[in-house]
């Protein structure tokens, strides 16, 4: 089985840190988010992938290359302008030879298992097997409903309040018949949920749901991505990818003295913490990152490069690449600092 990802969206949600890394791309406990999806794959059988690419593409290419380090092979199609999701699998219809093949949105952290959907999926004779997840909002997701039997009966796209008879959400993994590619316009930009989905179901198709019960995550917004990194610190979610202990504190990181460090955290490689520092998990301090003396890291996650000064107060914050945050600066809820800033504290030295 071959799989297609749909990574093309800008990932607005998610900015300031969209602005130089696609959304796929951002890191999970070192890990660009991909990794995990990728692992996930693998472990299903998957070795054949096909990235759908728009915004920021060579990120991914420049990353992964032909896939041989991770044992996959991958291919990287980009559009010249976005197609939406329909348009964007129609758009790389030609590397999709066989009968049956699998489509992932790019920014979903699970645990589906791939291999019982497959056998759903041709148990049931589907056009298309949607794997489908619970939520409490489900307005700002696709909202699905289902007969007894599994069979999707009605699927719209972002409902309004009145409309939500149900609390089953496509999850954004589908196993596709190939002929669904017939009905789709080569260059068009249109949806697979909005146009796709509501369509066939309309000609009497059968499209089927699969109900996971399993760990389930759209990583779309800073709230959902730092929880992603709660998650995965936690064990939340298991993966090949994860982390093996709640406490990696990389062998050449530099801790000073009276620092301390509560789990589960994980801390990279070249990491310098100063004397005093107290690092306080779930938290995440990435690659030649350096936190200053006495200062206070709580809930969050610091991505490869940025400096923290003395005296400060970090809690559940997310600071991008090459950050220098200046002494004394205190920041928390859920501040989002977008990499390469400057953030100076205007507090004087004897405060
Ligand atoms: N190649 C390409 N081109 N990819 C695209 C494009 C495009 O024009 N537009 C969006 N994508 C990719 C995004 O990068 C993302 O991986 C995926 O398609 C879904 O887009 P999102 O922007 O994340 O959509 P959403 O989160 O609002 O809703 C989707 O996901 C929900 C689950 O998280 C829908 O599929 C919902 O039905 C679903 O419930
Ligand atoms: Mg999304």
């Amino acid at each position: 089985m071959k799989a297609v990802i749909l990574v093309g969206g800008e990932g607005t949600r998610l900015r300031p840190l969209t602005y130089d890394l696609p959304k796929p791309m951002v890191p999970i406990c070192g890990k660009p988010f991909m990794e995990y999806q990728l692992h996930l794959m693998k472990e299903h059988g998957i070795n054949e992938v096909i990235f759908s690419l728009g915004y920021k593409w060579k990120v991914f290419e420049d990353h992964f290359a032909d896939g041989a380090d991770i044992g996959m092979k991958l291919h990287y199609v980009v559009e010249d302008s976005p197609l939406g999701t329909a348009g964007a699998i129609k758009n790389v219809e030609d590397y999709l030879d066989e009968d049956t093949f699998c489509v992932f949105n790019g920014d979903i952290l699970s645990d589906f298992n791939l291999q019982e959907i497959f056998k759903i999926h041709a148990r049931m004779n589907a056009k298309c097997t949607i794997a489908l997840t619970p939520v409490e909002d489900p307005t700002l997701y696709g909202l699905v409903e289902l007969d007894g039997q599994g069979k999707i009966l009605r699927f719209t796209e972002k409902p309004k309040r009145e409309d939500v008879r149900s609390n089953l959400i496509n999850a954004g993994f589908y196993v596709l018949d190939r002929s669904i590619l017939n009905k789709m316009i080569r260059g068009k930009n249109y949806s697979i949920e909005r146009e796709i989905f509501p369509e066939a179901l309309k000609r009497g198709e059968m499209l089927v749901g699969y109900s996971h019960s399993g760990y389930w995550l759209d990583i779309g917004s800073p709230l959902k991505y730092i929880t992603a990194n709660y998650d995965v610190l936690q064990s939340r979610l298991k993966s090949p990818a994860s982390p093996t202990a709640q406490r990696h504190v990389a062998p050449d990181a530099i801790i000073g003295e009276n620092v301390s460090i509560t789990e589960p955290v994980w801390i990279g490689n070249g990491v310098k913490i100063e004397d005093g520092s107290r690092i306080i998990g779930p938290t995440v301090i990435g690659d030649y990152c350096t936190v200053g003396e006495s200062s206070l890291i709580e809930r969050s996650v610091l991505w490869p490069g940025s400096s923290i000064g003395n005296n400060c107060s970090l809690e559940e914050v997310i600071v991008g690449r090459y950050c220098s945050i200046g002494d004394k600066t205190a920041l928390g809820g859920l501040s989002v600092i977008g990499s390469y800033n400057v953030i100076v504290s205007t507090k004087s030295p004897e405060e």
